[in-house]
Order: structure tokens, then C-alpha cells, then sequence
């Protein structure tokens, strides 16, 4: 397994330090832990399918060569998890991908209470950020306030143990701990679009690549044109695999009321646009309630 040791800038380790988690990109909040996206993911990947009509992943994930753009959230701790060779992650903001390898650098990590019993690691709070409703008890203390919250407003239960993670992160950096709380799983971290990754990973093919919240979305690549650029470029290393690429459709998230995904084509769909036409093998309309997955590949037959 490729294991490289993640050294931060005096750049990364200051923003990790400052808890700056304002993209360099576009100043926006940078997407850095688990949201309703990732936790439907995880539930397609991890949970009981039976009940569901989405799409099997897993097939294109486990024991496979897998490239994530772009890489925030967990995503990639997911497909690491549920079994893939290699996660390889692009993501053109450098804060974002600068969260993303301290998470991964110090996934085990439970700070200094953590020599009591009880305290949680970064990863067990990644773990349980990724539940709708995420558990009382992570943190041993104040379980009283975790439960009141979990019962009436889970959001701030939430932005309570994504700010322990944030904490735990800085204690790390400060104390310029060493690699033994490395998550032991093949996932490499670059700033970056798909441009760069062509330079970088030359010759490099991969089996499937998994394309969230970037085409056709607001801060993504929002124009026709370059989206069927890019699709066209990334089928080539991904000769024989599948693109699968979310949001696909443009419905609203709760069918009458709610926000629409797909917004910036003015297309009602990925399939709509005649170019992508050759590389459609299917669409799930009901991957994440209306939001879809779409897969493309080069070989459509
Ligand atoms: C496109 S945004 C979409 C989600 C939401 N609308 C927002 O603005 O946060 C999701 C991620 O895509 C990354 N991103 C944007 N354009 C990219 C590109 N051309 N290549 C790789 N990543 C990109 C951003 O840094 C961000 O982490």
C-alpha cells in the first residue's frame, strides 16, 4: 500500500491551528465533514439495501481503483471503508483538502482526555456525524445536554462534536504528534481539478470515478460546454468503469417545496444534454430522494 507521510505547510498548519475553514477558492464554508449527502452514501453502502431502489455502488467500489472529484465530506473515508483498493481525491480548494488529510493524518486520534475512558477519536466522530440523528453518549460527558439536544434541536448536537473534532485536530497539530493515529487505508488527498490530475496521474486509469455536487452545481463547473469537456476527458481514464455522477436531475428535493440541485444548465437532466448522450448506461432517479445518480461510461453496450 502506497503510505506517504502527510507534513503540513506553515500554511495548512496555520488554517488547521485557526479552525479557518473559509475555501481559498471562493471564501465559501468549506464542506469538511458529513452532511446529508454522504449519510445517504453511507446507507447505500453500509445498510440494509433491501428496503431501497438505489443503485448498488459497492460494486463499483469494492476492491477497486476509485478517483473522488471533488473530494470533501467523507465520501472517500466511506469508499475506504467500504472496501476499495485505492481512494485518490481532487478537490480544487486547498483548505478543503487540507482538513480532509488531518482528518485522515489523525483519524485515531482522542486528544489528551482520551486516556480516559470514553473519549472519542476523530474517526468515531466522522462515524457519527454520518447518522441523521447522531447518537448521545460520543462525548462521556454531559450526556444529560447530548440527549436534550438530540431530542430538540440535533443540529447543535451536531456543531457540538464537529467542534470537538476541530479541537482535537488543533491539539494534534500543537503537539506535532506523530503518524501513529494514521487511518491505514490507500486514500491520497490533491488540490485540484481534473486538469491537474491529468498532469499528475499520468497514464493513471482508474475503475470507477464518483463526481458529487460538482456538475451543474452552483461553485462547480456550472456551464454546458465545460461539463461535457470534462465528462469527456474523465471517461478516457476510466476506460472501463463507471462515472457516477450526483446530483443528475434537476427536482426539487422535496418534490413540490425545497431546493433543486442541478441548477445551472438549464437542462432538466445530465441524460438532456445531446452530447453526454453516447456515454448514458443508466439513471437512478431515486438516488438520495429526488436528487439522482447518473452513470456514464465509455462503453455504454
Ligand atoms: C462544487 S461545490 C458544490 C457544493 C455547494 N454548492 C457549495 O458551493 O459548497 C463542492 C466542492 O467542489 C469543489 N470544486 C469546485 N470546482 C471544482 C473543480 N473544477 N474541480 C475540483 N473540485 C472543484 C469545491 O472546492 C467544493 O469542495
Amino acid at each position: 500500500m502506497l503510505h506517504t507521510r502527510v507534513v503540513f505547510t506553515e500554511q495548512e498548519k496555520k488554517w488547521l491551528l485557526e479552525h479557518h475553514i473559509a475555501r481559498e477558492t471562493d471564501n465559501k464554508a468549506a464542506l469538511i465533514y458529513p452532511m446529508g449527502a454522504e449519510r445517504f452514501l453511507s446507507s447505500v453502502l453500509f445498510g440494509n439495501r433491501k428496503w431501497q431502489n438505489n443503485y448498488d455502488i459497492r460494486a463499483d467500489i469494492e476492491d477497486k481503483d476509485v478517483l473522488v472529484i471533488p473530494g470533501y465530506g467523507n465520501s472517500s473515508f466511506l469508499f475506504a471503508a467500504a472496501g476499495a483498493k485505492s481512494v485518490t481525491v481532487y478537490d480544487k480548494d486547498p483548505v478543503t483538502i487540507t482538513w480532509m488529510r488531518a482528518f485522515k493524518k489523525y483519524y485515531h486520534y482522542r486528544g489528551n482526555k482520551g486516556k480516559r475512558k470514553g473519549f472519542p477519536s476523530i474517526g468515531e466522530l466522522l462515524d457519527a456525524l454520518t447518522c441523521g440523528y447522531p447518537p448521545v453518549g460520543i462525548l462521556p460527558t454531559g450526556k444529560l445536554r447530548q440527549l436534550l439536544l438530540r431530542l430538540f434541536n440535533p443540529q447543535a448536537l451536531r456543531r457540538s462534536y464537529i467542534f470537538y473534532m476541530l479541537l482535537l485536530v488543533r491539539q494534534a497539530v500543537e503537539k506535532d504528534i506523530k503518524d501513529d493515529f494514521d487511518l491505514n487505508k490507500d486514500i491520497q488527498f490533491y488540490v485540484g481539478g481534473l486538469q491537474q490530475l491529468l498532469v499528475e496521474q499520468k497514464n493513471k486509469c482508474f475503475d470507477t470515478a464518483f463526481v458529487p455536487y460538482l456538475l451543474g452545481v452552483e461553485n462547480g463547473i456550472e456551464e454546458k460546454q465545460a461539463i461535457v469537456d470534462f465528462v469527456k476527458k474523465l471517461v478516457k481514464i476510466v476506460p472501463n468503469g463507471h462515472l457516477l455522477i450526483t446530483p443528475s436531475r434537476s427536482t426539487k428535493e422535496f418534490r413540490v417545496v425545497g431546493k433543486r440541485y442541478f441548477v445551472t444548465t438549464g437542462y432538466d437532466s445530465i441524460q438532456a444534454i445531446p452530447e453526454l448522450q453516447p456515454y448514458v448506461i443508466k439513471e437512478n432517479r431515486h438516488w438520495f430522494e429526488t436528487q439522482g445518480l447518473m452513470i456514464l461510461g465509455e462503453n455504454n453496450g
